[in-house]
């Protein structure tokens, strides 16, 4: 009977999962495995749902956004017996090996259900580029090509219209996304939660820029982004997902307030734009097509070769197998040098 691979992808969504899920289906196939699809993440391993992938069935996915097997925020070690229910599945199914293709959270219930003795393997994904042990998570590519697609339209319409436009950008801990996005969109400053900003000083470049001449400026800023003075003007949901994170996003959120607060500083007329989910729909760049097909390929090596307790990670170029314990724990945050890189150009 054929060894049984279940594969599960959780968290938000990033471009890139259905390329893992299709080269994790091919190549394990080929190896003799059966591939056992849980839905809606951890959920789906949870109360047993989940069905068979084909090679038929995955044949063409790599190139859709989304994922094929669902996704939920459900977090193993907040379910009563989560972890116990979550092996006595595992055994009843008879899985050799889990697939956990997650972020920090989805790959932090990964390594918990390891050291509880289970056997799994994962594979980093999400659009906040935050994970550690990694160079890129897949997603990330794509979303920024949006967030810098978006950008380059704001360009003309604020320009036409003399206005400041405020774009908020996902990442509520780390500022990959504003960084990239608004280095690669040309904004005219960038707010990171990794730093404070002085709402002021933005002003003073908004201000400058017109007395230049250059009447418009595009400003973007991380949903996680903070300045102290106006911390409290920022009304997120008072949710919390099953991971304790803050729905940002929803509520008044910093680009509203920072577009407010320049109005108000410059007396320009301002806008903010919040492109919210778009910048995690739709289909993957070729780039996260290949990372996603590259690190499948990846996680049934490790499988093949029993290196349990692993995540596929792209280093320098290679992919690569690295404890699941380095990319948990912390978040890989902007470093100041890089930000001070994308400072430079803030004008
Ligand atoms: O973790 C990825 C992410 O897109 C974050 O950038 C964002 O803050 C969050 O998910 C949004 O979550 P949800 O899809 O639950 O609104």
């Amino acid at each position: 009977m054929a060894k049984k691979i279940g594969i599960l992808t959780g968290g938000g969504d990033a471009p890139g999962l259905n390329a893992v899920i299709r080269a994790v289906t091919w190549f394990g196939i080929d190896k003799g495995y059966e591939i056992v699809g849980f839905e809606r993440g951890w959920a789906g391993l949870l109360d047993k749902t989940y069905r068979i992938l084909s090679k038929e069935e995955t044949a063409d996915i790599h190139r859709l956004g989304g994922t094929i097997l669902f996704s939920s925020r459900t977090n193993v070690a907040k379910v009563e017996n989560g972890f116990e229910r979550a092996k006595q599945n595992l055994a009843d199914l008879d899985i050799h090996c889990l697939v956990a293709l997650g972020g920090e959270d989805t790959l932090g219930v990964a390594k918990q259900l390891y050291d509880a003795g289970g056997r799994v393997v994962g594979a980093p994904k999400t659009i906040d580029n935050d994970v550690n042990a990694t160079d890129y998570t897949f997603g990330f590519d794509t979303a920024i090509n949006r967030v810098m697609e978006a950008l380059d339209r704001l360009h003309t319409t604020a320009k036409a219209h003399q206005r400041i436009i405020v774009v908020e950008i996902m990442g509520r801990h780390a500022g990959w996304m504003a960084l990239h996005g608004g280095i690669a969109g040309g904004a005219h400053y960038i707010c990171i939660p990794e730093q404070e900003f002085d709402i002021d000083e933005i002003a003073r470049v908004c201000k400058a820029r017109y007395e230049r001449g250059e009447k418009y400026a595009i400003i973007a800023v991380a949903e996680g982004a903070t300045d102290p003075k106006l911390r409290k003007q920022v009304q997120h949901s008072q949710q919390t997902d099953a991971f304790g994170h803050v729905q940002l996003g929803t509520g008044r959120g910093i680009g509203e307030v920072v577009a407010e607060e320049l109005e108000e500083r410059t007396g320009i007329e301002t806008r903010h734009v919040v492109p919210a989910h778009l910048q995690r729909g739709g289909d993957p760049t070729a780039f996260d097509r290949v990372l996603g097909t590259r690190l499948g390929v990846k996680v049934i090596d490790l499988i093949d070769n029993e290196d349990f307790g692993k995540m596929a990670a792209l280093r320098s170029g290679e992919i690569i197998g690295v404890p699941l314990a380095d990319a948990v724990g912390s978040l890989k945050t902007v470093p100041i040098e890089r930000y001070e890189v994308a400072k430079k150009f803030f004008h």
